[in-house]
């Protein structure tokens, strides 16, 4: 009789649970449906999907994390100072303060702001480890008389519209601020000429400059901005975060980065 009765009573517990389970989609038993209240579980439809992006729809913009504004671009002693045609250093005869020769080989000089020489010195040693061969400087810091006599050499060998895109004037050019310089192979090979960009330091430096600081400030194709003609030997100092920035956004002049007119000829 006892038998019985836990017979019966076990049956009529997994008939009521049975009944239960079945109320519910296959689904619900891995995934379970949250329940607004205690008794909607029966009565109450199914939530609604949450909302989906349209795939047709413009991308959002991006979050503006980083800050155009975090340093000058008028101080020639910052490193992110613009000068091109349109931008004279101010003051023009502008001497950099903190001068030092890179510890790498060199032709005619090696002299950089201390920043940008020891990112020079481990981006040539990284050059190297990576395979692209050895690299040595052509040209680095010019004194605002320097410059003066580099381009009337240029103006008297070239006449003066092929010196201007050439050769900056006195008072406009990033030789002078210390955060550029002319790179060639160890092999002096395709020295200060357009082939440099085809050889392994050439084509190495165009991929991963920008890992060091240094960004191709005269790019191919962009004279109408920088003003002039495309130097890939030619790489001047930023500092890491703005030209990972501008690695990353595929912007390659510092003109347009900062929303800068172009600055094809000079005024006047
Ligand atoms: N060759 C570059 C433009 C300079 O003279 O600064
Ligand atoms: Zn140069």
């Amino acid at each position: 009789m006892l038998w019985c009765a836990i017979g019966a009573v076990t049956v009529i517990t997994l008939l009521a649970a049975g009944i239960h389970l079945n109320r519910f989609p296959v689904s619900s038993v891995t995934e379970p449906r949250p329940a607004t209240s205690p008794t909607d579980d029966v009565l109450a439809p199914w939530p609604s999907p949450e909302p989906r992006p349209d795939p047709q729809a413009a991308p959002a913009p991006p979050v503006p994390s980083f800050d155009k504004g975090a340093r000058s671009i008028d101080d020639p002693m910052s490193i992110w100072v613009v000068a091109d045609k349109l931008r004279p250093l101010n003051p023009p005869t502008f001497v950099p303060t903190d001068l030092v020769i890179a510890k790498v080989p060199y032709s005619a000089n090696a002299t950089l702001r201390t920043e940008a020489a020891t990112a020079m010195e481990t981006m040539f040693a990284a050059a190297k480890a990576e395979g692209a061969g050895g690299m040595m400087l052509q040209n680095a810091y010019r004194s605002y008389d320097a410059q003066k006599s580099l381009y009337a050499g240029h103006v008297s060998r070239l006449g003066q519209a092929q010196a201007d895109i050439a050769s900056a004037r006195a008072g406009h050019s990033e030789h002078q601020t210390g955060l550029s310089a002319d790179i060639m192979p160890d092999s002096q090979a395709c020295g200060v000429q357009e082939c440099f960009a085809t050889t392994a330091q050439g084509s190495w430096l165009a991929a991963n400059a920008w890992r060091y600081g240094y960004h191709l400030r005269y790019p191919d194709g962009k004279t109408s901005i920088t003003g002039f003609a495309f130097e890939p030997w030619h790489y001047r100092y930023i500092g890491v975060d703005l030209a990972t920035q501008m690695h990353n956004l595929g912007i390659i002049t510092l003109e347009e980065f900062f929303g800068l007119p172009p600055a094809p000829t000079y005024e006047g």
